[in-house]
């Protein structure tokens, strides 16, 4: 990071308590030559507020910008090249709106369907959040904005977001939950991190020192700024102490003077503060010094990245009897979201569109010169679509059933959409369904009745054209979902543990998030993680591993249209000694095909992405084995298997008292010198080796220090030391 020109350590204690909060609700100070910056959100647009009209929930009005889709689709574009470009062009937008930092991207884990702001994630899956989150950062620094990557960390319901405890292990923390934060941190270097609003097992994210000294900076190398989530400060001491730089908003100076109190009482070390603000002197300063303040940006080019991206987040879930892409015919397009459509989420996030594709608009002019009738009116749209050649009806949720702030008490849609539709299908028997929603719906009774289902989540402002393109297959769908579409609330993973209850939520599904919940107790799902249908089709073959763990094989359009496939990679480790689930992701690429092509395609996978998080040790561990790597178009579509053979990592951990002796006994180095102890310790003319394997396994959970009782005094404590230490001592 860039010098900044003043010398800290001239300013006084309240001028460096000073630069440590926020000057305005957007805005931080500019004290000496260390210059104020704006910070705004984010993420999938630039909310540029000015004046008064300030707030953190979506509420006052704000400059025009593109809106891009919400994570909800960016996610289901399983695309990080795509991801940057957006990125780039939203660093310019900030750039022509004076803006230094944008608030995003949101990389929480979708842990349950239920979040209301689950639209503002990418993925119940970290590798998928991490590796999408990464590009969007890359894109928007590389224009010398800064990214805040948020809410740091495991904030994943709405419900008392500013109290409640995330009460999660620390394996599952660190798979599940830190996951996708640790790839942004160390393959993006974000210039600032968000902690969230919640506490982690008790302790506030902001005054959590193990999550925002000891995982952030000593172990990923963090060298930016922690920014509050606004208004997640409950105590500013203990917050600088726990290594938050800068709260934001400003809080009209009461913390400053808490701060400055602090240091004078001796509560607070001075260098802690003068630390924070040397990290956000130098925020300030590489902000500003790269800030071109270019006045406008190119509306046009960025409306049209919008829609390139909205159609790619598109994701064909059904398609019977090929009744996708329509040909030219006569048209009944039904529902309220054809006029009015539903692109974004509501919140913090809410941008001010440039301008909005509407699709009944697009679709009419895809139809040419055949009919396209529109209704809202129930009966007149039954009759509308008896009397067409195909009925497009469009279903979803509206803005008020689910945003930040609050979460949703069920996941189906409206009653009266279901009766539309089979109100529809009873006289239209080609219709289409058209989804629009930022968290998952239930879509068996969608599926039981539309033979042709296209899931747009949200598109973002250009997404009424994208619906068009895929409908007339302008474009080939090539979206996957990045959520899994259970059968029924009651079968996800945290049904019993969501929301919070007297303040503490129990994450008691552990690692099994998402689909390795569901494909670990073997259960049926509506939609699996990683589905998309295409309107052609994609063999795999020739599948290879190499040594460096890169994936190989060859993919051929043996369809009659161009399209994308996006080559899913999936690897599970039978007889794992830690608890697993059956398959997790480890690597996807995207190959565009024309027809008749093939290619080889590389997939890279990292050793990071097979170690789990060994709580003995503290630390990632590669476990040796017979990894099985699969290829597949989904998490339940593995087209190929190969089976690669790890040495993985040596753990050592210490026996100690607390050591059982099946522990012991397990171990190739220490079982023979344990044995042999055990022989001279037994009464004379106890015959050690007749030991049958029964005995062992009924004596094996015995922690070796009882030994002592058991022997009824023949092993000392002193002796059982010198065991523990010839033992420790044998082993490499
Ligand atoms: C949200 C953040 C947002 C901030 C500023 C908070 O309510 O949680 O995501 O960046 O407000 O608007």
């Amino acid at each position: 990071m860039n010098e900044p020109r003043t010398d800290i350590t001239e300013l006084s204690l309240e001028q460096r308590a000073a630069l440590g909060s926020g000057a305005s609700f957007w805005t931080t100070k500019a004290i000496g030559e260390i210059p104020a910056i704006v910070l705004t959100d984010g993420p999938h647009g630039v909310r540029r507020q000015s004046g008064n009209a300030t707030d953190h929930l979506g509420i006052g009005g704000s400059k025009p910008a593109t809106c891009f889709p919400p994570a909800a689709g960016l996610g289901q574009t399983w695309d990080p090249e795509l991801v940057e470009r957006i990125g780039t062009a939203l660093g310019d937008e900030c750039l022509s709106l004076d803006v230094h930092v944008l608030l995003g991207p949101g990389v929480n884990i979708k842990r349950d369907p239920r979040c209301g702001r689950n639209f503002e994630y990418y993925s119940e899956d970290p590798l998928l959040s991490g590796v999408l989150g990464a590009a969007w950062v890359r894109g928007v620094q590389s224009r010398g904005v800064g990214a805040s990557v948020k809410h740091f960390a495991a904030n994943n319901a709405e419900h008392d977001r500013m109290r409640a405890s995330s009460d999660v292990d620390d394996r599952t923390l660190r798979e599940i939950y830190l996951r996708a934060f640790e790839h942004v941190v160390r393959e993006a270097q974000p210039w600032t991190v968000m902690c969230s609003y919640n506490r982690i097992n008790g302790v506030y994210a902001a005054e959590n020192a193990w999550l925002l000294t000891k995982v952030l900076r000593d172990e990923w190398g963090f060298d930016g700024v922690v920014v509050s989530d606004w208004g997640a400060v409950r105590d500013r001491v203990a917050a600088v102490a726990a290594g938050l730089d800068l709260e934001m908003p400003s809080a009209g100076g009461v913390t400053d003077a808490d701060v400055v109190a602090a240091v004078a009482a001796g509560t607070l070390d001075d260098a802690a503060v003068t630390r924070a603000a040397e990290r956000v002197a130098r925020l300030a300063v590489r902000a500003s010094e790269n800030a071109v303040t270019t006045g406008s940006f190119d509306g046009d080019a960025h409306h049209h990245l919008a829609r390139e991206a909205a159609r790619r987040a598109v994701v064909l879930l059904k398609n019977d009897g090929d009744l996708l892409p329509l040909a030219p015919s006569t048209l009944a397009v039904i529902g309220t979201f054809a006029q009015h459509p539903r692109y974004q989420g509501g919140g913090s996030s809410h941008v001010n569109p440039t301008r909005v594709d509407v699709p009944l608009d697009e679709i009419r002019a895809l139809a040419g010169d055949y009919d396209v009738t529109y209704t809202a009116d129930a009966s007149a749209a039954v009759a509308a679509a008896a009397a067409a050649d195909t009925a497009i009806v469009i279903l979803g949720l509206t803005a008020e059933e689910e945003s930040e702030g609050y979460d949703r008490e069920h996941i189906d849609l409206p009653a009266d959409q279901i009766e539309l539709l089979r109100a529809v299908v009873e006289v239209q028997p080609r219709t289409v369904v058209v989804l629009s929603h930022g968290g998952v719906v239930r879509l068996g009774p969608v599926a039981e009745l539309a033979p042709a289902i296209i899931d747009g989540a949200l598109l973002g402002q250009a997404g009424g054209g994208a619906i068009a393109d895929v409908l007339f297959g302008v474009v080939n769908p090539s979206g996957r979902l990045a959520e899994t579409v259970p059968l029924r609330l009651e079968d996800t993973p945290a049904y019993l543990n969501f929301p919070s209850e007297n303040g503490h939520t129990v994450y008691g599904e552990r690692i099994f998030v998402g689909y390795r919940w569901f494909d670990a107790r073997d259960l049926e799902v509506t939609y699996p993680f990683g589905h998309g249908l295409s309107y052609t089709r994609f063999e795999y073959s020739d599948l290879e591993v190499s040594d460096d763990l890169t994936v190989l094989l060859r993919v051929t359009n043996t369809g009659s249209r161009a399209g994308r496939e996006v080559v899913q990679v999936y690897a599970s480790l039978p007889g794992s000694r830690v608890s697993r689930p059956p398959r997790w992701l480890v690597g996807f690429t995207g190959v565009t095909l024309s027809p008749g092509e093939q290619r080889s395609v590389e997939i890279p996978v990292s050793r990071t992405a097979l170690t789990y998080w060994d709580v003995n040790t503290e630390g990632w561990v590669l476990e040796g084995g017979d990894y099985t790597v699969s290829v597949g178009a989904s998490s339940r579509d593995l087209r190929l298997h190969a089976t690669t053979t790890l040495a993985g990592d040596e753990i050592r951990v210490p026996f100690t008292r607390e050591s059982t002796l099946g522990e012991i006994l397990a171990d190739p180095v220490a079982a023979p010198i344990a044995l042999d102890a055990l022989s001279k310790a037994a009464p004379a003319g106890t015959d050690t080796t007749a030991l049958g394997t029964d005995l062992l396994r009924m004596l094996a959970s015995i922690p070796i220090e009882r030994m002592i009782g058991f022997s009824g005094g023949r092993v000392t404590r002193d002796q059982l030391d010198e065991l523990l230490t010839a033992i420790n001592s044998h082993r490499p």
